[in-house]
């Protein structure tokens, strides 16, 4: 049975999969099993952000599993160490929970935010409020934050205590932001609701109200963080800082690791035995973590970086002129969104065909997501292939 087969026989059916089946990466390059190449624009969602088998990623990944692959947090290891507190140094945060996902990212987040109030003896602050198209992922608390409610369909009961709240709207925010309220969650740039930047006014009113009413500001960077906008995290072009930030997608270049990142008050919200994984923080990947953090954090990788993003932009706002079907071009750093008409899937099957990967969201946004090692030329070729494709 061939690998398509196969695949459609025996894995449960979540997946609208494109058919093709890749067998090799190497930068911004992927290889099919017929030889065919192509360049991606999606970067496996916003993860290979080093590129597809970076040497450097590959060396720490095959450093580490011929060293010790996985002790429990029962015990220290060194690359978790080391992880920890490169993460500390270079944001916010005084602490760190190693997760898998940026869903469980997202549950540790929700987790401290309730725990915290209840350690204070405010248990009944504890109500989240998420944004209207959010996302923030598919495990139960992760999806009932979530703002689409696609997403949720057929899982009820959700998780009580969550309010949704339309982006950037500052009066609707005040009104929900009462004492029953421990955290307001959101994301900087809404990834997979259309890559919907937040307003740069709103977002610090946001903590202004959040520091007033005593609340804690969750940031979700799972998409936007560990350089995807052009600083290391997406808040930092803002000048505002969160309570509390999750991480995950790009911090292991493709190895499962996901981050909660907290002041040392949130932080406060957990204890000794309060929150846990088996998994979280292995060695293997974050010694592969160490090596990706070590290297986008380099100030001339992240200029690089934002001014690419200001060229594939640049680029793509171009082709408006042309293309009446092109409503919108927006993002920061390398999250672009091109707004259609419509027909974005459509759009997708054709760049395949002529060797780009792209993707499609909320059924008309095409989503630029690359590995931010995505070269000027390579950006020309994809401008210039959708000026045919969107004849
Ligand atoms: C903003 C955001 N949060 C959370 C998630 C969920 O991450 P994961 O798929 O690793 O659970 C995603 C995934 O797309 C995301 O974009």
């Amino acid at each position: 049975m061939d690998t398509i087969k196969k695949t459609d026989t025996c894995i449960i059916n979540t997946y609208a999969r494109i058919p093709v089946v890749f067998v090799k990466g190497e930068g911004s390059t992927l290889w099919d099993d017929q030889g065919n190449s192509y360049t991606d624009f999606l970067a496996g969602i916003a993860v290979a952000s080093l590129g597809h088998c970076h040497p450097g990623v590959t060396k720490a990944i095959a450093d580490q599993a011929a060293t010790l692959v996985h002790v429990s947090n029962l015990y220290y290891t060194e690359p978790q160490a080391e992880l920890a507190s490169l993460l500390v140094e270079k944001s916010f945060a005084d602490k760190v929970f190693f997760a898998n996902s940026g869903a469980e990212a997202n549950e540790a987040a929700i987790k401290l935010a309730r725990r915290y109030f209840n350690e204070k003896g405010q248990p009944e602050r504890f109500k989240i409020i998420t944004m209207t198209q959010s996302f923030h992922g598919r495990t139960m608390a992760a999806l009932s934050a979530t703002g689409q409610d696609k997403i949720k369909e057929g899982f009820s009961p959700l998780v009580e205590g969550f309010v949704h709240c339309p982006l950037n709207d500052l009066e609707a925010l005040t009104t929900l932001a009462d004492d029953s309220v421990c955290a307001v969650m959101m994301e900087c740039v809404q990834g997979e609701g259309g890559v919907l930047p937040v307003n740069a006014d709103y977002i610090k009113a946001v903590r202004q109200l959040c520091d007033e009413k005593g609340i804690l500001l969750i940031f979700d960077e799972v998409q936007t963080g560990m350089g995807r906008c052009g600083t290391l995290f997406a808040h930092e072009l803002f000048d505002v800082k969160p309570d509390i930030m999750t991480l995950a997608k790009a911090l292991g270049n493709g190895l499962p690791i996901g981050a909660m990142l907290a002041n040392e008050e949130a932080a406060k919200g957990f204890s000794l035995g309060s929150h846990g994984t088996t998994f979280g923080g292995t060695p293997l990947v974050t010694s592969a973590a160490l090596y990706v953090l070590e290297t986008i954090s380099n100030p001339d990788f992240l200029k690089e970086t934002r001014d690419k993003g200001e060229y594939l932009k640049e680029k793509l706002t171009s082709l408006m002129a042309k293309h009446p079907s092109i409503k919108a071009v927006r993002g920061k750093g390398l999250l672009v969104g091109m707004e259609l008409e419509g027909g974005a899937a459509e759009i997708v099957v054709k760049a395949m065909k002529k060797g780009f990967i792209l993707n499609a969201i909320q059924g008309k946004v095409l989503r630029f997501a690359p590995p931010l090692v995505i070269t000027r030329a390579e950006i020309d070729a994809l401008a210039t292939a959708l000026d045919g494709l969107l004849e």
